[in-house]
């Protein structure tokens, strides 16, 4: 895709930024860096728990690769992060190998073949709350454990029972970090409500978690050695896959061994397009991340985003014009590739979203999203419970994935005997047209629920290369904010030159056409700034902080700068 010097020149942009100085190369200034990324000359991991960066780290150093130690990641994030980590749940995965071959694996979950369009409808056809959230009736058919031999078996090294070992070892006891005893005493009721008569091991009997305390998760341990010793059948088949039909079937789930049986992980061609002499290979459908974030860049690739200050209104305008536009495409035009119809090329088209930046008005005022498409007003929702991790291995291949139960802990079931929580992925369809997800998000036809098919997401796993080299590694958890927050790392890094800590731990703004307003992060606006926005037809929205992102940069002499999103326990590791 070669994206064009479009409409909206920068003398436009810059003569709506009324009180700002037109001239000066970057006003506002971006924040000033909150701690210094880690540098590390060979290889690095960055993810959402310290323990779990460190067990891909010492994979790494074992002579494991990037593919190896992601595994062993990713098994160690279903124990350190029950909030999202997981082998109950399904992700997303780029990869790109040092001699420059790229893919992407899906292993995203899928609706039981017993799934129905209507199936959270009543009989009047309204949506019945709660039940695509919570319960067994929310469960997608896992992807996690399947995708993660697949992974093996294509690009690994490392016997795999090393890269599930480290799992084994934390699920029998590791300390709760204050983040992680907060959220499980947090769920506490809602785990009792979801698992009757089966207080899951996340329920501390009589009382509520402390940081510091040992949490010992022995039936997890068991799947897991299932999982390490008899790979893909450890969990499709056999102890564990009775334990699971049988919870669908107490609790009235659609799962069936058949399901499971016909689970499969899928290798997709990525989806590639350019930003500023950097070449962007992401996720293509059914994840919704990659064709809205390359739409996004095409939108801003015109315009020299840095000269209108950071965070300024002008910049602030463009980039929410940007994200309100490829949002309400998103609800459109956007499901699983394998069941319909999804129209990429289309949207990717650089005259095409020449058109869409065409309607940006040059007076830096709103486009109200009715205007864009119609569309009704969404409740907002906040909830950040997926998770991200990168790994580049001292010879360069790189892997960027994104990982999730959906909801926090999922749909809060944790499989009697088997000790995994279960996503709550099939709230992310759209499970009647035009009613919001748990994410605001709305959708319509190409979303709707279907037998064996795939729910949209917003996850974004991306690699950024430079002149056939690696250069960047990104990605974060958020739902519908997933994208945006992608975004505005990639714009922090490479218009902005913030360093990849500076770009993780700024505050946030974000827009998805419906609802109409720009979530605000404290901090990301200058009061000045927001009194402008509002004279220019936008509404601000305050929002707790939101997304994990972790970064990682290549710098210039090779060695890796690694930025952990402060807003969690997130850290990066390197050698
Ligand atoms: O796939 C998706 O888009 C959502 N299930 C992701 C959920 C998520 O990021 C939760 N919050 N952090």
């Amino acid at each position: 895709m070669k994206i064009r010097v479009l409409a909206l020149p920068l003398a436009v942009l810059a003569a709506c930024t009324t009180g700002q100085p037109r001239t000066a190369a970057v006003a506002p200034a971006p924040p000033p860096p909150a701690a210094a990324p880690l540098v590390a000359a060979h290889a690095m991991v960055v993810s959402a728990h310290p323990e779990a960066s460190k067990v891909g780290v010492a994979i790494l150093q074992k002579g494991g690769n990037a593919y190896d130690a992601a595994i062993a990641v990713q098994f160690a994030l279903a124990v350190v992060l029950p909030v999202a980590g997981n082998i109950g749940g399904g992700g997303f995965l780029v990869y790109r190998g040092h001699d420059g071959t790229a893919g992407t694996l899906d292993f995203r979950e899928t609706a039981p073949a017993a799934a129905t369009r209507d199936m959270y409808l009543d009989p009047a056809g309204n949506v019945v709350p709660g039940l695509s959230t919570a319960g067994a009736l929310a469960v997608g058919t896992p992807g996690t454990v399947a995708g993660m031999v697949a992974l093996h078996e294509k690009l690994g090294r490392l016997p795999w029972a090393d890269l599930v070992a480290p799992a084994v070892r934390l699920a029998r006891g590791y300390a709760l970090t204050e983040r992680e005893a907060a959220g499980l005493n947090r769920t506490r009721d809602e785990f009792l409500k979801h698992n009757p008569g089966n207080p899951s091991a996340y329920v501390r009997p009589g009382g509520t978690w402390r940081p510091g305390d040992t949490l010992r998760l022995p039936e997890l341990a068991s799947t897991l050695i299932r999982v390490r010793d008899e790979k893909r059948a450890g969990f499709y088949q056999g102890e564990t896959a009775r334990y699971l039909l049988a919870e669908m079937r107490r609790r009235g789930g659609l799962i069936t061994q058949q399901d499971l049986d016909r689970y499969q992980p899928k290798w997709r061609a990525p989806l590639r397009g350019q930003y500023r002499g950097y070449d962007v290979i992401t996720m293509p459908p059914p994840s919704s991340g990659g064709v809205a974030l390359l739409q996004m860049l095409q939108m801003l690739a015109p315009v020299d985003v840095r000269a209108l200050g950071y965070h300024s209104p002008a910049a602030t305008h463009l980039i929410t014009e940007a994200e309100r536009r490829a949002y309400a495409d998103r609800a459109t035009y956007l499901g699983d590739p394998d069941f319909g119809r999804v129209p990429v090329a289309q949207l990717l088209a650089p005259a095409y979203n020449q058109q869409r930046a065409n309607t940006i008005r040059p007076d830096g005022r709103a486009t109200p999203s009715a205007q864009v498409t119609a569309g009704p007003g969404l409740p907002g929702y906040e909830s950040n419970e997926t998770t991200h991790y990168n790994v580049v291995d001292a010879v360069g291949n790189a892997v960027s994935c994104t990982t999730t139960l959906n909801g926090a802990y999922g749909s809060k079931v944790v499989v009697p005997g088997a000790g995994f929580l279960l996503n709550n992925e099939m709230d992310d369809f759209s499970v009647k047209a035009g009613v919001p997800n748990a994410y605001g998000l709305v959708g319509g036809a190409a979303n709707a629920v279907g037998p064996g098919k795939r729910m949209l997401s917003s996850m974004t796993p991306a690699i950024l290369t430079r002149g056939g080299r690696l250069a960047l590694v990104v990605g974060s958890p958020g739902g519908s904010t997933i994208i945006t927050s992608v975004l505005q790392t990639i714009v922090g890094i490479v218009d902005y030159g913030l360093d990849p800590q500076q770009a993780v731990a700024a505050p946030r703004l974000h827009h998805q056409w419906l609802p109409d307003y720009i979530d605000v992060e404290a901090g990301a606006l200058a009061p000045a700034a927001q009194d402008t926005l509002r004279a220019r037809g936008y509404a601000l929205h305050p929002r707790a902080p939101w997304g994990r992102i972790e970064a990682i940069e290549v710098l210039p002499n090779g060695q890796l700068s690694g930025g952990a999103d402060p807003r969690g326990d997130d850290k990066a590791v390197g050698y």
